[in-house]
């Protein structure tokens, strides 16, 4: 080829996306590039169903809170590859359909998992690390400038899938404490590297000749997921709802530090949301995928203000587990409430949060007022994430109850069963009073900061 010399006045040409030479490969067809979107789409999705499966049974607090934020990306990656898919001149999308069964037997390995060890090298040491390998590959061959809307996609995801690996890696190297549990995540990672590499990879062009399948967990049913929600051994006393935080925060009798540290509280507490909405999210089938993308976003903003009240205690000097953190919440929605049901529940409470003088806007006028200037932002945007989670109830459950009226007139109905079914989990605690102790503690590391 003849060296051209071109005089783009100095100004860096094709808007600054690459240069002539990296310009003139020919990258891969729109057919090979939907493809390779289809089977993206597939794992993630298949991926986003597996953290809902097991975020409520994991124990461990910072694995849900990790979860509740991967599952989120996750719903939203594939919303971009889906809108990504429709522009290309494709139908039918396909968006919805297994691309390749090999793929699927992998993931139907993953999500059988036994515990959070196992859990996380699946997700973390196989498949995102392959996710990250078939990207780059992607971004290197496909031609930058004619596929340029993808190349900006895939570098956003990457970026997001470096993010979940750097903090799946950690979290695995933290879970294995001695040469039997090294052992147990060896072997699992091997068992699924063999229907990896029976897949020829995630964009399914590795060589697979010598692969050797081993033999599958998975028994051909459908997987079932378990809904007890479990917390791990540094929470005690799960079920004691002694501590009345929702009347303490509206109680002008007590000091406004006291009624912010009660709202800090609510706020923790708020764990028991994503440990109920991933059942209704896994179990909830055949929605438009904005449907997930929704859902996905209120599970997480719900573990972000778990966190947000977890955050809150650590500036009183109290850590997030020292006291009880009741789990009778998602335990009587999961075991007693289908998905629907449950989720009706969820937005007759955020509904309750609307008004002006009792609900969200009050919690943010009690924290403003006092002297703590963190809980006013987290209640500032706990209060604007709640009217969000309203419009996303609305819109979602509405329809499926064929229209608002109906739809109000189950609330009354269900929110008396719930009481109902909540019932025999306070007998699981003997209900002794803890709050004046955990106020006693935040007023001693008031003094000792004074
Ligand atoms: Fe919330
Ligand atoms: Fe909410």
């Amino acid at each position: 080829m003849v060296k051209v010399i071109i005089d783009n006045r100095g100004i860096p040409p094709l808007a600054g996306i690459c240069n002539y030479e990296s310009a003139l490969k020919e990258g891969y067809s729109v057919e090979r590039n939907v493809d390779l979107l289809r089977r993206y789409n597939y794992v993630k999705k298949t991926v986003h169903q597996v953290y809902n499966a097991h975020l409520a049974r994991t124990p461990e607090w910072e694995v849900k809170c990790a979860f509740s934020y991967h599952l989120w990306l996750e719903a939203e990656h594939c919303a971009a590859i889906r809108k990504r898919v429709s522009e290309m001149r494709e139908p039918p999308l396909k968006l919805d359909a297994i691309p390749d069964e090999k793929l699927k037997r992998l993931l139907d390995e993953v999500i059988r998992a036994e515990d959070t060890l196992e859990l996380l090298v699946g997700i973390y040491q196989v498949i995102k690390p392959e996710i990250i390998q078939s990207l780059k590959k992607h971004l290197a061959e496909t031609n930058p400038m004619a596929d340029q809307p993808t190349l900006r996609l895939l570098k956003i995801i990457l970026m997001e899938e470096e993010e979940m690996l750097t903090w799946g890696k950690a979290a695995i190297s933290a879970l294995i404490q001695n040469e039997v549990q090294e052992e147990r995540a060896k072997s699992w990672e091997k068992h699924l590297t063999g229907f990896l590499q029976f897949a020829g990879g995630i964009s399914g062009d590795s060589n697979n000749e010598t692969a050797v399948l081993p033999e599958q967990r998975a028994d051909g049913k459908e997987y079932e997921m378990d809904v007890v929600p479990q917390r791990d051994e540094r929470f005690k006393d799960n079920f004691n709802q002694s501590a009345l935080i929702d009347e303490y925060f509206q109680d002008p009798s007590r000091s406004l530090d006291e009624r912010t540290c009660a709202l800090l509280y609510k706020r923790l507490r708020e764990m028991d949301v994503p440990e109920w909405m991933a059942p209704i999210i896994f179990k909830t089938k055949e929605q438009p995928w904005e449907y997930y993308v929704d859902m996905s976003r209120q599970l997480w903003d719900e573990a972000r203000h778990a966190m947000l009240g977890e955050i809150g205690l650590y500036q009183e000097g109290v850590p997030f587990y020292n006291y009880p953190v009741d789990l009778k919440s998602s335990m009587s929605l999961n075991v007693h409430f289908e998905p629907l049901e449950a989720h009706l529940i969820l937005w007759a409470i955020e509904q309750g949060l609307m008004p002006k003088k009792t609900g969200k806007q009050w919690e943010w006028e009690i924290a403003t007022q006092s002297e703590n200037k963190l809980a006013a932002t987290i209640q500032d945007y706990d209060w604007a994430d709640e009217v969000l989670h309203a419009q996303i109830g609305r819109k979602w459950l509405v329809p499926q109850f064929g229209g608002l009226e109906k739809a109000k007139s189950e609330i009354g109905h269900s929110m008396r069963k719930w009481g109902e079914s909540q019932i025999q989990y306070r007998d699981m605690s003997k209900q002794e009073e803890w709050w004046t102790k955990f106020m006693e503690e935040v007023q001693q590391n008031k003094a000792l900061n004074r």
